[in-house]
């Protein structure tokens, strides 16, 4: 399997676990990172609805613990296949900390891949740890 369809599937198996009483609307994500692991998440919902959290930032927070350092490439899937589910501003943001304009987000839903953008593609001009740096 190529690895863009293997990152894709880990995003699919993850929206399995997504908690999502509230939206019913599982996200699931998976990074594979610069050692070639893939660290997975999904949405986790709260009844305090804003403390929620996105399947991408679950999946950051799952790198980050098992030592990954970069995103080489992310996969999201959710929805029915009609409409994108690419991710929300925040997440992009989330993203760029940990990848480069080039790094491939892979969207798709339960059926499969849909779309491949690049970061730079969903968050232009965007600003990042290299604007702090001295
Ligand atoms: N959601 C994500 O997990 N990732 C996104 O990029 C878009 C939205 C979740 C948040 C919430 O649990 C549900 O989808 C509906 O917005």
């Amino acid at each position: 399997m190529q690895d863009d369809e293997k990152l894709m599937a880990a995003a699919i198996a993850a929206m399995g676990r997504a908690y999502a009483p509230y939206s019913s609307f599982p996200v699931g994500a998976a990074i594979l990172d610069e050692n070639d692991a893939i660290h997975v998440g999904a949405n986790i919902e709260n009844a305090a609805y804003p403390v929620g959290n996105c399947a991408e930032a679950s999946a950051i927070a799952a790198m980050v613990m098992a030592g990954g350092k970069r995103i080489t490439m992310i996969a999201v899937a959710g929805g029915d296949g009609d409409l994108l589910c690419t991710p929300c501003g925040a997440c992009r943001q989330r993203i760029r900390e940990f990848g480069a304009g080039e790094t491939p987000v892979l969207v798709g839903a339960a059926d499969g891949l849909q779309r491949r953008f690049t970061l730079d593609e969903l968050l232009p001009e965007s600003f990042g740890p290299e604007n702090l740096a001295d």
